[in-house]
């Protein structure tokens, strides 16, 4: 038995939670990976009924489950609270909460949807980068301060931080990625202005000769973001910090048509944690207009990384493939002469070919 903890969350992440669920008890009854599914609250969800975006309790199931599924939190009507109880701050204590150090955001260009992407065709086809962000530290989780006066002038900061450690742990997880793919690491920094990513660039150079067979190459981030838009192609793994990573990978998620097709890993010391990255988008939640696709290749990666369940993860990355070569389209990737469909029928498309 494996338990899933499954925690939908707020927008749209409640329909392609259960998009995802039902792709996997396709799977599961296949395969027979004797699966369990248990339901929790997060973000705004978990703020209506416990007054706090993330309940110790919740934390606490997840950390002893197999796997988490995770659609998304956020919304309009919570963005006016203090920091500590907005919907943002859930995913921040279950990633500090598991130790979720790695974040691995894998951005692949289909064929069948090129005419979708903003660059060139010629440019992007073919094109398959794993973002590896480094998820628990950096200026997300570094000293800050909202607001102090100083000389009459009121002022705020943030800091970003990084150990040998953390950084040896998030290098040696793109090293290792990398050797599963075309071994080839970029990893991308500000070298030439901060001291942190001075030790990142030290670490990551040590650390590169544990692994001679992995090339390494070094781009600061200004530029990584112009190489994305211009020769996308030339990457196969891309390690970098907290916020870098953050910003390079919705840069990398349109390269490919949607956002609403990038699944995301995040791995660590814990429980492994699945989610889409498109975010709760509320003005399109609970429409059945959701593309669902993130979520159910999140699944996928669930069951590749968290339950060793390759065959089964392959099931359905070739079913969401086949499903695209098809023709059947989610409102916000259509183009004339293709089917469109909403999130039930996309789902129940997929669940055939599986
Ligand atoms: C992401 C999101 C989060 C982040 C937000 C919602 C806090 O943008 O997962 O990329 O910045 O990490
Ligand atoms: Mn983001």
């Amino acid at each position: 038995m494996s338990k899933i903890i499954v925690i939908p969350g707020d927008g749209i992440g409640v329909e392609v939670t259960a998009s995802a669920v039902e792709v996997l008890k396709k799977v599961d009854a296949k395969f027979n990976l004797g699966l369990e599914f248990e339901y929790r609250d997060a973000g705004g969800a978990s703020y209506e009924k416990y007054g706090e975006p993330l309940t110790a309790e919740t934390l606490d199931v997840c950390k002893k489950a197999d796997a988490i599924l995770f659609g998304a939190v956020g919304g309009k009507q919570w963005d006016s609270l203090p920091v500590d109880k907005r919907p943002e701050k859930a995913l921040f204590g279950l990633r500090k909460g598991l130790g979720l150090y790695g974040n691995l955001r894998p951005v692949k260009v289909y064929d069948a949807l090129i005419d979708g992407s903003p660059l060139k065709p010629e440019l992007v086809r073919g094109c398959d980068v794993l973002i590896v962000r480094e998820l628990v530290g950096g200026i997300y989780f570094g000293a800050r301060c909202e607001s102090e006066i100083v000389d009459g002038v009121e002022r705020a900061w943030d800091t970003e931080m990084y150990s040998v450690p953390e950084i040896e742990r998030i290098a040696r997880l793109a090293f290792e990625s990398a050797r599963k793919r075309r071994k080839k690491v970029t990893s991308v920094d500000k070298a030439n202005v901060l001291a942190s990513s001075r030790l990142w660039r030290r670490v990551v150079s040590e650390l590169a000769k544990d692994y001679p067979d992995v090339e390494l190459d070094m781009l600061y981030v200004d530029n990584c973001a112009m190489q994305l838009a211009i020769n996308p192609r030339q990457f196969d793994v891309i390690v970098t910090s907290n916020m870098f990573g953050d910003i390079l990978s919705d840069e990398a998620s349109v390269i490919g048509g949607s956002i609403g097709l990038l699944p995301s890993a995040s791995l660590g010391e814990g429980t492994g944690f699945f989610e889409q990255i498109a975010g709760s988008a509320p003005d399109i939640a609970g429409k059945n207009l959701a593309n669902p696709i993130a979520e159910i290749l999140s699944a996928a990666m669930l069951l590749r990384y968290s339950l060793n369940a390759p065959a089964a993860a392959e099931a359905i990355e070739k079913a969401v493939d086949q499903t695209l070569a098809d023709g059947y389209r989610t409102a916000e990737i259509f183009r004339d002469g293709c089917k469109k469909v909403g999130t039930t029928e996309m789902t129940a498309e997929i669940i055939a070919r599986i």
